[in-house]
């Protein structure tokens, strides 16, 4: 099976003005907001706009009662401007200045609403360039590989992007390109999340990251399932059995770190291809979700790519286990006992919580490497979505890295909480045959103990930080902002922004 080509991000450009010629086809994105005690909307960021168009914008707005709450769309025709129309999205009330999330978020409404439309121009980019470049691509995101000329959109979706700037210099380019460069790296994390299970296994998964991994420059291995079993990677292989497609580990390094005094970051994700629970089966209802079961995986190959593609000046290195979880006469059974990597023997309770299993063994290897820091990722428990819902990711790790990635979370906007691990629920996990039972006997604090589970594999002095993103990574209601129905790609930004804030700060 060749790579598909996934999701091809639209070209951007900057320019400080409007066209000369017009374009019936293109259409002109205005942030607008909402003034007055009956409120209207009202055009900001104009610099490009002549006083005449503004005029006629806002006429037209006021005509169709638009108020210019956040992320509200309005299309209007606009004669003087040389586009076919002008839409007009909502920042919502109006302040002095507009988080770059609002920007973002609004860029991606404006997006969803296109309906065919391949060239925008927008004067979001006065406001933050880099926010309304990057929403207007998440915004655009579609996954059509498998719809057949039947079902298949008749227009090729967003294609150019222009984005008006005040200037055209290099900070300005350089903005605009990272916006690009994030967004692409968002949608890959989707396109794997968006890829059904019978077309995404361990050994196609692992294809497909080594893919893009030798493109970008990295080191990359494949451990195959007889290498993991050689190895003593009992959780990987413990998780894998069941399945007749076996599962796999893989290593993406970028080091960006040579010759400097540099950090070395270890970055891990849970890939479960599709998560059956094992002989403890799930029930039917929903069971289709845990396609999403790899969105940590995902998140971490589309960061480790980034940080390649922009050159971050520090060591990135990827530990990524990928198995099925499948219920069959290989499986294994509630009540084994395997040994994880490094040596930990575990009792298997339930074989539904399989994602720690996994995680443990790629923990202790990512170790291996002397990082100075550790993020997990996972769609580890729906404890998740009982605490903190659909939108919001709980954090927990090493107090100072902990509370560090979730407010850089917090910051692009995928908002990251930090939750505890409270020492007690560590004897919830007592085994009485083995060093560690996988599932605690009690309902509570789920996703705590899941967390409490994994920092038992953490080598001493790693600073570490473990997300869970059991529905944030899957977006099964309505779209909303930038984020469309399907894989969102959380948690790429913030794990690319903690590269970032790691190649800074130290
Ligand atoms: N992949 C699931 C977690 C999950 C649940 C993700 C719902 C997305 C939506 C995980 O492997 C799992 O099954 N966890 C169990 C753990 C339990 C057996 C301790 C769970 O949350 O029920
Ligand atoms: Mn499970
Ligand atoms: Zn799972």
């Amino acid at each position: 099976m060749s790579t598909p080509a996934g999701y091809q991000s639209p070209a951007v450009t900057v320019a400080s003005a409007l066209p000369k010629r017009k374009v019936e086809s293109s259409v002109l994105i205005v942030p607008v907001v909402s003034v007055g005690d009956e409120p209207r909307a009202s055009v900001v960021a104009a610099d490009h706009l002549d006083a005449g168009s503004v005029a006629e914008i806002e006429a037209a707005l006021a005509a169709l009662g638009a108020k210019g709450g956040a992320e509200q769309v309005t299309r209007v025709p606009v004669a003087s401007l040389p586009v076919g129309s002008v839409l007009a999205v909502g920042l919502g009330k109006s302040r002095d200045e507009y988080s770059a999330e609002t920007i973002r978020r609004a860029a991606g409404a404006a997006a969803r609403s296109l309906n065919g439309v391949e060239s925008v121009l927008t004067t979001l980019s006065v406001l933050d360039t880099e926010a309304a470049v990057e929403g207007l691509i998440l915004g655009s995101y579609r996954f059509t590989e498998f719809r057949s000329g039947k079902t298949a959109p008749k227009d090729a979706g967003l294609r150019k992007i222009t984005a008006l700037t005040a200037d055209t210099k290099a900070a300005t380019k350089e903005a605009a390109a990272r916006g690009e460069a994030i967004a692409t790296a968002v949608a890959t994390a989707r396109d794997f999340v968006n890829t059904p299970p019978s077309h995404l296994f361990p050994d196609e998964f692992a294809k497909r990251a080594k893919a893009l991994g030798e493109d970008a420059g990295l080191e990359v291995e494949v451990l195959d399932d007889k290498a993991l079993t050689k190895g003593g990677y009992g959780g990987i292989i413990g998780v894998g059995k069941g399945s007749s497609r076996l599962p796999r580990l893989v290593r993406l390094a970028h080091r960006g770190g040579k010759g400097r005094k540099a950090k070395t970051v270890a970055l891990v994700g849970k890939g479960i291809t599709f998560d059956t629970g094992g002989i403890s089966i799930k029930p039917a209802a929903n069971m289709h979700h845990m396609t999403s079961d790899m969105g940590g995986a995902a998140a971490v190959i589309a960061t480790v790519v980034l940080a390649a593609r922009l050159k971050l000046p520090i060591d990135v290195i990827a530990t990524v286990p990928m198995a099925e979880n499948m219920p069959s006469g290989t499986a294994q059974r509630p009540g084994d006992v395997l040994t994880q990597y490094g040596g930990i023997t575990v009792e298997v309770l339930n074989t539904d919580a399989e994602g720690r299993l996994i995680l443990a063994d790629a923990i202790v290897r990512a170790c291996e490497d002397e990082p100075d820091y550790l993020i997990e990722t996972s769609t580890l428990t729906g404890a998740q979505m009982v605490a903190l819902g659909a939108r919001t990711p709980g954090v927990m790790g090493s107090d100072e890295f902990r509370d560090r990635v979730a407010e850089i979370s917090q910051s692009v906007g995928e908002n990251g909480w930090a939750m505890p691990l409270p020492e007690e629920l560590k004897d919830d996990l007592k085994s009485t045959v083995a060093d560690l039972a996988n599932v605690s006997a009690s309902r509570n604090a789920g996703m705590l103990v899941a967390g409490t589970y994994l920092r038992e594999f953490v080598a001493d002095g790693v600073a570490w930080a473990h997300i869970d993103i059991a529905v944030p990574a899957y977006n099964s209601g309505g779209p909303w902002g930038y984020t469309p129905k399907g894989g969102t790609g959380v948690p790429t930004r913030t794990m690319f922004a903690v590269l970032e804030d790691i190649a800074v700060n130290g």
